[in-house]
């Protein structure tokens, strides 16, 4: 046996205490151990070997490669040391059980509010309507004014609207263009969307409104989802035909919608909306107090003066326009007979939509 298969003992010495030292877990360690002093090691290979030495040479080759050999289970029984006291009694590979069921962490989830106002959104986006949202804090001019209640205007007082007071007076400003309030519906956005481009316009906006009123079916900020179309000859079927549309996709295919007159100051005529009823589909029940059909929407054909304060000639365009509240359609589709519950943040009553 030529010098060249000798082990290089130092060498050996150096890599076996660097990988010990580094070994992870008791299963590395086992595997370094049986590596590096298993009958097959490269050491027990060389301490075999020293019988073909010649005599003088035999002790000294022995006594180094011992050296190593204790070096080297030094390093082993340090290292499960350091294991057993990082990693505590069930050190290294067995301290983590990958395939253990953690504990799930805890996931949010969405408002039935926010449920109903996406489901909303997609239906008049599959319509082709855009979606924008607008100031919550807005002007008397856009709340009132433009929307052809001019102040005096006996609808105001429907409105029940928070008034932002001047900072140094204490008093509400007066001036229509500056004054602001809590907008208390989302109709000032058909006139904000209609100074901004010219027709055709097909747009839905929702969003928070505030109104000073609070008992089982009213909350001092509630949310609505608005719809403007605008465009020639647009007439009351197109109202008709979209907002029946509209009912199915919301509450199933086989909902009927009625028309009722009403008044708003911004449309001409004026509509209210109802809905065949989604617990007795028309027989009568509770829900619909025994007359076979629910209130969902008010709407109208938007007023020419509405047109005129929006820059838009209503000789050449006409438009519809509709309002609805959405928590009010999140207690129809869901069965929630209290709207403070969904406003109180109990996670068990989120939890169930
Ligand atoms: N803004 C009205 C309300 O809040 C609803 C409405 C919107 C009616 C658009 C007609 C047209 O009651």
């Amino acid at each position: 046996m030529t010098s060249d298969h000798r082990l290089d003992l130092e060498q050996h010495q150096k890599e076996a205490l660097e990988q010990i030292a580094a070994a992870p877990d008791a299963r590395a360690l086992e595997e370094l151990r049986i590596r590096f002093t298993g009958r097959k090691a490269p050491l027990s290979d060389e301490l075999s070997r020293l019988g073909t030495l010649p005599p003088e040479k035999r002790r000294e080759a022995g006594q180094r490669a011992n050296t190593v050999k204790r070096a080297i289970n030094e390093a082993l029984d340090k290292r499960v040391q350091e294991l057993r006291v990082g990693g505590g009694a069930l050190a290294g590979a067995e301290a983590i059980d990958l395939t253990f069921p953690g504990t799930p962490p805890r996931r949010g989830h969405l408002h039935p509010v926010s449920l109903v106002m996406r489901d909303m959104e997609d239906i008049f986006r599959g319509l082709g309507y855009d979606v924008a949202r607008g100031p919550e804090v807005d002007t008397d001019y856009y709340s009132f004014e433009a929307l052809n209640i001019p102040k005096g205007h006996p609808a105001r007082d429907g409105f029940d609207t928070f008034f932002i007071a001047d900072q140094e007076t204490g008093e509400p400003d007066f001036t229509a263009e500056t004054n602001l309030v809590l907008r208390p519906h989302t109709s000032p956005m058909q006139i904000r969307v209609m100074e901004q481009q010219p027709p055709p316009i097909k747009a839905v906006f929702p969003g928070k409104v505030f109104r000073r009123d609070s008992d089982a079916t009213h909350v001092p900020m509630f949310h609505q989802l608005e719809g403007l179309a605008v465009d020639e000859g647009i007439t009351v079927a197109d109202l008709r035909g979209t907002l029946e549309y509209f009912a199915r996709a919301m509450f199933g295919e086989e909902r009927k919608i009625r028309l009722r007159p009403d008044h708003f100051p911004f449309t001409e005529p004026s509509l209210e909306v109802h809905v065949s009823c989604l617990v007795c589909d028309g027989k009568g029940c509770g829900l619909c107090r025994q007359s076979g059909w629910i209130e969902i929407l008010g709407a109208g054909m938007v007023h020419p003066n509405v047109l005129r304060f929006g820059g838009i000639d209503p000789d050449r365009y006409r438009g519809f326009a509709f309002g609805m509240g959405i928590d009010r359609i999140a207690m129809l589709k869901y069965g929630i007979d209290d709207m403070r519950a969904m406003f109180e943040n109990d996670v068990r009553f989120v939890r169930q939509f």
